[in-house]
């Protein structure tokens, strides 16, 4: 019998083999072994199981191209099919879409939301995973995207409320292999509109914490150029959730699995595999109220334990139980609040709408059973008018967690001050009699404030960063995750600026080597007091590196702002930069071409993904050989984005006054008339092209070979068909001469006069990576011609400095 089954299922499978289309008409049912494929490919629809016996069938939607059939959607998942042969999903009379198995016996039905019927209705599978019942004139009657199951693809909107009511929630799979309605289940928070949690069965499992304005996150992938948004959006009856990602081609889609954990998945095409963006919650802390009355996760730490708040002991033995009071709490008008920075805010608070963050504190200050408050700025999301966000809590505070990105001030009480003040009255009264313990006792207490004063500066001064970081609004910097390293861990980690840690002088200051506690090997950007780089570049390159990541950008692991110093705290990268290979006689044979071939399609991508990719348009204005970091494989790596500018919506270009960068891969407008945009980076990488492939350094005082410069030399070489004599003797030997000419061709491309004639960088990268696409002939670039008169407004790159070498005259040939 179940031979036969199968037998008949594999001929049904292998007859209707050819039939695929991203169309269902009443014409033309679908029966078990058929498939909707997209338009494009990307989703397919069709009768699946689960399980490897073939028991049970469904209908569902998964990634038409992913080998490991991942299902976003089932139709019938608690009614499966359980007669394949006679199964079949159709558009009934009604123009409802229905599937039923022997005897017309109705498994499921989409039922289309026009009352009158009407006829020739279509259904149609979109690229986008969006099942669609339509009308002849492709009015929309029913879509999968309006009937959630356990996953959320991006542009589809979990409604979270509708007119105050919990609206649509994601529900998991029961197991692994079932699709059946399991136990957990995402939604908006029925009593407040500021939070989603997870719930299994109707216990909470998992909260979210209430959402502070920043109401757009944005997650980034390192390994691809992939940037993923979440999107909250408030239209006042409506609060809805959505998904998306920055480009089109990365598959993404975020599930609650069936042990009620939300993941953020992201195809990874390089390991055939779905890697995880981020899971919650990733540890038994973070699930609700797990660490009790007062008690609070920190997930900062490596290893999230459960804490007790300041003030607070365990409740106990255990923190199990959660934490009480160390001392009863007066209620008394002086109560102070202590800040408690990047928390994920407790549950069960009261919004209090329409008060400033002094009012809230007062509303809070007022009532004695009041315990903390927050507060927020919903700048981007008001709730009719009023953008203020007011929470305060009464009595015990449940679920806190200490987090490391996405967290906010929670203001909580602490008893009034004038018990602590009783106590030094005190301490004057009696205080000739126990002097002599006191010293005794700050001898003691030395030691144990050398270990926390350490802490307690380390607070401080991140404080003092966040606001700092926070007047730059237009970033949002509030909601970086960003680490802040305290100057005396610096101050040890690089032996307190020791020249023997100095690994460089560059324009802005000193880069020193410097182990951080636990070992890690870092660089240390101490940026010097009278550098041209301003608080503003300053703040500038803090906040975009830290939300930049991308493999082939140099990563920023924190910061330090102490008095006059500033500091960044880069990864350490063995290699150092490009330009100490490439212009050493004995170093430049580890570059060989496919090294350097590597390095030239990196920092091409690197910098797509500044110009494109990321979510601001970011110009880097000092692209350079010293700038390309090399990693132990000998991956480029671009640093130093101080001078990045960063581009609103269209505005394509700028005028700046002050001209910054390197002489030699400046673009004669930006050099001439401070004019630069997206194509001045375009010429710097064409200089830069040129010296990969010539080994020549561009700001070279001698004549080469002959020529003024390396563009006329090159220009000369290239007119003449002799390109291939451009390339540097040490790697001429391990090069196909194709893909040499073809970069050299990009490069003569990139450094083109007119900006307009320059392509962008996303040409530039399908150029280099697809050795077909056809180039168009280069125009003839007017060279510079060094003449030796310093401006004020060049900046030499220190390391390769040429005295009084600068700005130029433009001169034809
Ligand atoms: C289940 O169906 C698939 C085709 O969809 C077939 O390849 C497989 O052999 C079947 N397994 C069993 C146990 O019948
Ligand atoms: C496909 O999925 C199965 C089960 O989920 C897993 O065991 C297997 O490793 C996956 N294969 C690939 C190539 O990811
Ligand atoms: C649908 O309509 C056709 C004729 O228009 C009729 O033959 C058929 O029985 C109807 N089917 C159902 C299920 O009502
Ligand atoms: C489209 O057709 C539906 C019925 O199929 C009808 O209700 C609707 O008014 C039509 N819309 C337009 C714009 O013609
Ligand atoms: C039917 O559903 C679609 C998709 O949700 C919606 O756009 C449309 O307005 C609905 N039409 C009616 C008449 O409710
Ligand atoms: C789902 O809930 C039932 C009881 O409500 C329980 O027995 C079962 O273990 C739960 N499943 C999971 C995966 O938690
Ligand atoms: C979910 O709740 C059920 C009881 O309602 C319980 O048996 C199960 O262990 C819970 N699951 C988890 C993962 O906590
Ligand atoms: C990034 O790449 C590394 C190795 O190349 C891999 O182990 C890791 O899972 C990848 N991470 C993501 C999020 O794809
Ligand atoms: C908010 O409060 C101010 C006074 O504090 C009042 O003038 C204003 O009308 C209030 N706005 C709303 C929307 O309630
Ligand atoms: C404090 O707040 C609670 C809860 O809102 C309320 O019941 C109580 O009346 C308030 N007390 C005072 C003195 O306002
Ligand atoms: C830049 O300045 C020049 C002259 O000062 C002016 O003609 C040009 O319109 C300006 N361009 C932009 C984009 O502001
Ligand atoms: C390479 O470019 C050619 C011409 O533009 C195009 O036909 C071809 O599909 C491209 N190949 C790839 C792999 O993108």
């Amino acid at each position: 019998m179940g031979t036969a089954f199968a037998t008949v299922f594999v001929l049904v499978f292998l007859i209707s083999l050819c039939k695929s289309d991203d169309q269902l008409t009443p014409a033309k049912p679908l029966h078990p072994g058929d498939m909707l494929i997209s338009d494009g490919g990307v989703f397919a629809l069709g009768f699946f199981s689960p399980t490897k016996s073939n028991a049970t069938l469904y209908v569902g939607i998964w990634y038409h191209k992913i080998p490991n059939r991942t299902v976003v959607w089932v139709a019938n998942r608690d009614n499966p099919i359980t007669a394949p042969s006679s199964a079949m999903l159709f558009i009934s009379n009604s123009s409802d879409l229905v599937l039923s198995e022997s005897g017309g016996h109705t498994l499921w039905e989409a039922r289309n939301n026009i009352t009158t019927g009407g006829s020739g209705a279509t259904v149609v599978l979109l690229n986008s995973g969006n099942l669609v019942l339509r009308s002849p004139n492709h009015t929309i009657l029913w879509q999968s995207f309006d009937h959630l199951t356990d996953t959320i693809l991006p542009g589809m909107k979990l409604l979270l409320k509708y007119n105050g009511q919990v609206a649509q929630r994601i529900v998991s799979w029961k197991g692994p292999d079932d699709p059946s309605t399991g136990n957990f289940s995402l939604s908006g928070d029925p009593n407040s509109d500021f939070q989603v949690l997870v719930w299994n069965g109707t216990s909470p499992y998992w909260r979210s914490g209430a959402w502070n304005g920043a109401l757009v996150s944005a997650m980034f992938q390192s390994n691809t150029s992939s940037v993923t948004y979440q999107t909250i959006i408030n239209k006042g009856n409506e609060i809805y959730m959505m998904y998306s990602v920055s480009d089109d081609s990365p598959s993404m889609r975020l599930m609650l699995d069936y042990t009620g954990t939300i993941k953020m998945l992201i195809w990874n095409s390089n390991l055939f595999a779905w890697s995880v963006l981020f899971s919650n919650p990733s540890y038994t802390c973070e699930r609700y109220a797990s660490c009790g009355p007062f008690g609070y996760c920190d997930a900062a730490e490596a290893f999230p334990t459960c804490k007790c708040l300041d003030g607070f002991k365990p409740d106990g033995l255990s923190i199990s139980r959660g934490c009480v009071r160390k001392e009863q709490m007066k209620c008394s008008y002086g109560d102070s609040f202590l800040t408690l920075p990047g928390m994920k805010t407790p549950d069960k608070f009261l919004y209090i709408r329409n008060r400033s963050l002094d009012e809230c504190m007062e509303e809070c200050r007022h009532n004695c059973s009041c315990t903390a408050y927050a507060y927020a700025n919903l700048s981007t999301a008001s709730m009719m008018g009023d953008t203020s966000r007011c929470l305060v809590w009464m009595g015990e505070l449940l679920d806190l967690a200490k987090v490391t990105g996405g967290g906010e001030n929670l203001y909580l009480r602490l008893p009034s001050p004038t018990a602590v003040k009783k106590e030094t009255d005190v301490v004057k009264i009696v205080l000739p009699v126990v002097a002599s313990l006191l010293i005794l006792t700050c001898i003691c207490l030395v030691w144990i404030c050398k270990s926390r004063g350490k802490q307690r500066s380390k607070e401080i001064q991140n404080k003092i960063m966040v606001q700092y970081l926070s007047a730059s609004n237009e970033l949002g910097a509030e909601d970086v995750d960003f680490p802040f390293i305290g100057f005396e861990e610096v101050v040890i980690a690089t032996n307190n600026f020791s020249s023997y840690n100095m690994l460089g002088k560059g324009g802005f200051g000193k880069v020193y080597k410097g182990i951080l506690e636990g070992g890690k090997e870092v660089a240390v950007k101490r940026l010097s007091k009278g550098s041209g780089q301003g608080i503003e570049e300053f703040r500038n390159e803090v906040v975009l590196i830290a939300r930049l990541q991308h493999r082939n950008l140099v990563k920023l692991v924190g910061c330090c702002i102490h008095e006059d110093e500033k500091l960044l705290i880069y990864e350490y990268l063995p290699n150092k930069s490009l330009d100490a290979f490439l212009f050493d006689a004995t170093r430049k044979t580890v570059l060989d071409w496919p090294n350097r071939f590597k390095i030239i399609k990196g920092v091409a991508r690197g910098l797509l993904y500044l110009h494109q990719d990321s979510r601001l348009t970011i110009i880097h204005r000092d692209l350079k050989a010293g700038n390309i970091l090399l990693d132990a494989e000998m991956s480029p790596k671009i640093s130093d984005f101080g001078m990045a500018r960063i581009f609103g919506g269209n505005q394509q270009q700028a005028n700046t006054t002050r001209v910054v960068g390197t002489y030699g891969y400046m673009s004669p407008e930006y050099a001439m008339e401070g004019v630069f945009s997206v194509k001045s980076d375009i010429y710097s990488f064409g200089i830069l092209l040129l010296e990969i492939i010539s080994g020549f350094r561009i700001s070279s005082p001698h004549l080469i070979m002959g020529f003024p410069n390396l563009i006329a030399y090159s220009w000369s070489l290239w007119k003449d068909g002799n390109a291939r004599d451009l390339v540097d003797s040490s790697v001429v030997e391990s090069c196909p001469l194709h893909e040499v000419l073809r970069c050299i061709h990009i490069a003569l491309l990139c450094i083109q006069d007119h900006p307009d004639d320059r392509p962008l960088m996303s040409s530039v990268v399908f150029m280099l990576e697809n050795n077909t696409a056809p180039l168009p002939q280069p125009k003839q670039p007017i060279f510079f011609v060094h003449k030796k008169r310093a401006t004020e407004y060049a900046r030499e790159n220190m390391e390769n400095s040429v005295n009084g070498v600068s700005i130029t005259a433009l001169e034809g040939r």
